[in-house]
C-alpha cells in the first residue's frame, strides 16, 4: 500500500514537472488499458470499413451477438454451423483481440431438438444430459485455447418477483431445469472445464445487480462454488436506463468479490428512452410508430425539431450516466475484468430504438463516447482503499 502510494506521488510528482501532461485519451480500450477490458458484440456480417475501423480502434475483446448460441452453432442434433463462428475468431486472433463465447446454456435462442424426442415427446434427464454435454464439449473443444471465457450459463434466475424470491435461488422454470434440475448449472460448468481447462467460464444474467434477483443471485453462486463449479466471474449483463441504480451496482460488485469471483459487465447499454432489461422480447416504440404514421408535414417538423432538442437532452443525461458507470468499473478495476457494449452504434443495437449506446447510427461519437474517457481522464492519482 505504501509503496503504491509513493509510486503514485512519484508519477504525480512526475506529471506536474511535465507540465500536467495527463494522458488524453481517444481510444477506448486505451483509456483502460491495465485496469479491465473494454468490448463489444459482434457477428462477422455486412460491417462497413468505417465500422471495422472502429471495432479495432476501441475494443481488444469481441462477443458474437448471435452466431454462437445454440440455436444458431447447433440448430439441429446433427448439424453445426461453424462457418461464422470460425470466422470471427480468426478474425479476432488476426486483429488481436480476445473472445467470449456466448452462450452456452440458455432458455433462448436454443433449439427444441434439444428437448424433443424423433416422435415429438419429451426426452428424458439422461437423453438431455447426453445432449448437453455434447454439445458443451463439440463447441467449447472446437475453440480450445482460441476462447479466453464461455458464458457457460445465462439468466437462470427467474424474473418474477414474490414474497418468497429473494430468499431462494429463485431459478427460471425452464426445459433445463424442469428436466435436469438444479444441477444442470454445475454440470454445464464442469463440462465446459472439462473441454477447455484454461477457458474461464462466466455465469451471466441482468437485473442480478439489485433486488430480489441479486439476492437469489448470491444463494445461487454459492451453491455452486460449494459443489465444486469451475466459476470465474459473474457477469453482470447492464442493460440500464437513464437511472442504473449505482449503489446496487457497487454494492453488488463487492457482494461477488466477497465470494472470490470477479466481475464482467458483458451487455453494457443505456437507454434514452423508456426502460431497459435484458428480457426478450417486447422492445420497441409501438404507439410512437402508430402516431407518426398519421401526422401532417406540419405537424411531422415540430415532432422533428421537438424530437431533435429532447434527444439532446437525453443523450447529455446518457452522458452523464455512462460516466458515472465507469467510474464505479475503474474504482473497481482488477475485481472488474471487463466491460463490453452490447453492440457497436445506435443502428446496429438490440434496442435501436433507445439509442443506447455511445455511437450513433452514423458511427459519429455521442457525448457518451466522451464521456466514457473522461472517466479515464478523471480517474483519482492516489490509489483507492478498496
Ligand atoms: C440479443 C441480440 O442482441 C439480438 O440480436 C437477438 O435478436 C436477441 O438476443 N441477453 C443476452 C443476449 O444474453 O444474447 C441478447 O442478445 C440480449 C439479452
Amino acid at each position: 500500500m505504501l509503496a503504491k502510494l509513493l509510486g503514485s506521488l512519484i508519477a504525480c510528482a512526475a506529471m506536474l514537472i511535465g507540465g500536467c501532461a495527463a494522458p488524453r485519451y481517444t481510444s477506448l480500450k486505451e483509456a483502460y488499458a491495465g485496469r479491465f477490458l473494454v468490448g463489444t458484440a459482434y457477428d462477422p456480417a455486412n460491417f462497413s470499413p468505417a465500422e471495422v475501423e472502429n471495432i479495432q480502434a476501441h475494443y481488444n475483446v469481441v462477443t458474437p451477438e448471435n452466431c454462437m448460441k445454440p440455436a444458431s452453432i447447433h440448430p439441429r442434433e446433427d448439424a453445426y454451423n461453424f462457418g461464422q463462428p470460425d470466422t470471427l475468431v480468426s478474425w479476432a486472433e488476426a486483429n488481436q483481440m480476445q473472445i467470449v463465447g456466448h452462450t452456452l446454456v440458455w432458455h433462448n435462442q436454443t433449439g427444441n431438438w434439444f428437448f424433443q424426442n424423433a416422435d415429438g415427446t419429451e426426452v428424458d434427464a439422461e437423453t438431455l444430459r447426453q445432449r448437453l454435454r455434447s454439445h458443451i464439449h463439440t463447441v467449447v473443444g472446437r475453440y480450445k485455447g482460441r476462447i479466453k471465457g464461455w458464458d457457460v450459463v445465462n439468466e437462470a434466475i427467474d424474473d418474477n418477483n414474490t414474497s418468497e424470491t429473494a430468499k431462494t435461488e429463485h431459478l427460471r422454470n425452464s426445459n433445463w431445469l424442469r428436466i435436469l434440475g438444479p444441477e444442470y448449472l454445475t454440470l454445464a460448468f464442469k463440462w465446459a472445464h472439462e473441454a477447455d481447462p484454461q477457458a474461464e467460464l462466466y455465469y451471466n444474467d441482468y437485473n442480478i445487480e439489485r433486488g430480489f434477483k441479486h439476492e437469489s443471485s448470491m444463494r445461487l453462486l454459492k451453491r455452486l462454488l460449494a459443489e465444486g463449479a469451475p466459476i470465474t466471474a459473474v457477469g453482470i449483463q447492464g442493460h440500464w436506463d437513464l437511472n442504473p441504480n449505482y449503489a446496487a451496482i457497487e454494492k453488488a460488485i463487492r457482494d461477488y468479490r466477497s465470494l472470490g469471483l470477479k466481475v464482467m459487465i458483458t451487455e453494457l447499454d443505456v437507454t434514452t428512452r423508456g426502460t431497459n432489461t435484458g428480457a426478450l422480447p417486447g422492445f420497441g416504440l409501438g404507439a410512437a410508430a402508430q402516431a407518426a404514421a398519421t401526422r401532417t408535414a406540419e405537424e411531422a417538423a415540430t415532432q422533428a425539431a421537438a424530437d431533435a432538442a429532447e434527444r439532446e437532452a437525453a443523450w447529455k443525461k446518457q452522458a452523464v450516466a455512462y460516466e458515472r458507470l465507469f467510474k464505479i468499473f475503474d474504482r473497481h478495476a482488477g475485481t472488474v475484468t471487463r466491460v463490453t457494449f452490447w453492440g457497436i452504434n445506435d443502428r446496429r443495437s438490440w434496442r435501436a430504438t433507445q439509442q443506447p449506446l455511445i455511437f450513433d447510427g452514423q458511427m459519429r461519437p455521442k457525448p457518451a463516447f466522451q464521456a466514457v474517457l473522461d472517466a479515464a481522464h478523471k480517474r483519482p492519482w492516489f490509489p483507492l482503499p478498496f
